[in-house]
C-alpha cells in the first residue's frame, strides 16, 4: 500500500492535540508539509514532525502534487477557500467544525469536493465517543422506539480571558454557537434526524475579554421541532462558572423515546445511563467493549485517557475512507447541515421568531 502524504494548515492548538497523533497511529501515513501564519507556530510544529516542507503560504501548501490530502485546522474564516482550493486540487480534505461562516459557503464547499471526486471530512469529533457510538447503535436497533425529546447541555468556565480570533466574528463566525453547540446539533441530526423548524437565542455577557473587543455570542441556546415530531433543547455556554473546562466539564446529551430514555455525560465515555417504558429508572449500562474504538481503528484503547485518545478515531476514519475509495463517516454535508442550524439559530436571534429549515 503506497504512503499518503499530508500537510496540515494550521498547526496550533487542535492540531498538536488531536491531528498529529492520530495520524500517528494510521500506518503509511506521512506528515510531508505544514503551513502556520505564525513562524513560531510552524516551527514547534516542524520540529514535532521532522516535516520537510514548511510555509507560511497555504496556496504554497495544497496544490503541491507530493501532498494527497490536507487538514485544515486554521481560525474558521479561511476554511473554505482552502478547502475548495485543496478538492480542485485534487487532495482529500479533513476541515475542522464549524466548515464555514455560512451556510451558502459551506454548501459550496461540499459541493466542490463532490465534484472533484476527492474524500471530505467534517471534524466532528464526539461522533466518535464510544459511548455515543453505542447509543446510535441501540437507537438503530429500535430500543429508543420512537424518538420523542433530544436534549443536549454543554457548560464550560471559561471565564473572561481572551479567545484571540474566536472572540472575532469575522474570524470565527459565531462563538459557542460553532464552537461547541455545532458539535451537538451535528448530533442531534445523527440521532434523531433533519430539524424542521427552530427558534433560538444568544447571548454575549462579555462584550470585552481579556482588555479586546468579543463580538461572539458566549451562550446559545435551541429549541427546535425534527421533521419526525420530536423536540430538541440545545443549551451552550462558556460562561458557567466554577465548572471547570474541556471534557472535565458537564456535557450531557439525552434522549427520549416511546419505548426507553438515554442519557449520556462526557466523563464517563464507557457507559450510558438508561430506562425503559414503565420500568424502575435509569440505570448505568455498560458500552461494550468492541465500541471502544473506531471500526478500521488499531489504536488500543488501553493506552492514554480515553476521554483524550477516541479523538485520535478520527484521522483514522479519514485515512480509511480514502483508502477504501468510499465516503467519510461525516462529510462536508453533514458540516453544511448543521451550518443551516447555526445560520437559522443566528436569524431567529436577531428577529425572534421560529425558521424554517
Ligand atoms: N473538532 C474539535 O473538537 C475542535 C476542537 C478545537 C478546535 N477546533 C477547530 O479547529 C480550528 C483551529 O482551532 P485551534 O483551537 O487549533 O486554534 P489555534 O488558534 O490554536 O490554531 C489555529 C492556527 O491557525 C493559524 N493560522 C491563522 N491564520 C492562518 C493562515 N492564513 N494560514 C495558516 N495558518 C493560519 C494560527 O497561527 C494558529 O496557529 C477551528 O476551526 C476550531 O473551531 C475543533
Amino acid at each position: 500500500m503506497s504512503t499518503l502524504n499530508f500537510a496540515i494548515i494550521g498547526t496550533g492548538g487542535i492540531t498538536l492535540q488531536n491531528h498529529l497523533p492520530g495520524l500517528a497511529l494510521c500506518p503509511d501515513v506521512k506528515v510531508i508539509a505544514l503551513c502556520d501564519a505564525s513562524p513560531t507556530t510552524l516551527e514547534a510544529a516542524r520540529q514535532q514532525t521532522g516535516a520537510a516542507i514548511v510555509s507560511t503560504n497555504w496556496e504554497d501548501i495544497v496544490t503541491r502534487d507530493d501532498v494527497h490530502a490536507i487538514i485544515i485546522a486554521t481560525p474558521n474564516f479561511l476554511h473554505p477557500a482552502i478547502a475548495i482550493a485543496a478538492a480542485r486540487a485534487g487532495k482529500h480534505v479533513l476541515c475542522e467544525k464549524p466548515i464555514a461562516l455560512n451556510a451558502t459557503d459551506a454548501a459550496e464547499m461540499a459541493a466542490e469536493a463532490d465534484k472533484a471526486g476527492v474524500r471530505h471530512m467534517t471534524a466532528f469529533t464526539y461522533r466518535f465517543v464510544p459511548a455515543m457510538r453505542y447509543l446510535h447503535h441501540l437507537i438503530g436497533q429500535g430500543d429508543l422506539g420512537q424518538p420523542y425529546h433530544y436534549r443536549s447541555c454543554r457548560l464550560q468556565d471559561w471565564g473572561t480571558r481572551n479567545l484571540g480570533w474566536r472572540q472575532q466574528r469575522k474570524l470565527a463566525g459565531t462563538g459557542e454557537l460553532g464552537d461547541m453547540l455545532s458539535h451537538r446539533i451535528d448530533f442531534a441530526h445523527h440521532l434523531v434526524g433533519p430539524m424542521k423548524r427552530i427558534v433560538a437565542n444568544v447571548g454575549n455577557l462579555t462584550p470585552i475579554r481579556g482588555g479586546a473587543p468579543n463580538d461572539t455570542d458566549d451562550w446559545a441556546a435551541i429549541l427546535a421541532e425534527f421533521v419526525n415530531g420530536a423536540s430538541g433543547v440545545l443549551e451552550s455556554s462558556k460562561l458557567a462558572s466554577g465548572m471547570n473546562e474541556s471534557w472535565r466539564s458537564p456535557d450531557r446529551v439525552e434522549i427520549n423515546g416511546s419505548a426507553a430514555s438515554f442519557s449520556f455525560t462526557t466523563g464517563t465515555w464507557n457507559e450510558l445511563q438508561h430506562g425503559v417504558l414503565g420500568g424502575p429508572g435509569f440505570k448505568a449500562l455498560s458500552i461494550p467493549r468492541e465500541f471502544y474504538v473506531w471500526p478500521g481503528s488499531p489504536r488500543d484503547p488501553g493506552v492514554g485517557d480515553p476521554l483524550i485518545s477516541f479523538r485520535y478515531d478520527q484521522a483514522i476514519e479519514f485515512v480509511n475512507a480514502i483508502r477504501e475509495q468510499r465516503p467519510c463517516s461525516v462529510t462536508f454535508h453533514d458540516g453544511a447541515q448543521a451550518q443551516a442550524v447555526m445560520d437559522a439559530a443566528i436569524h431567529s436571534a436577531e428577529t425572534r421568531a421560529w425558521i424554517e429549515l
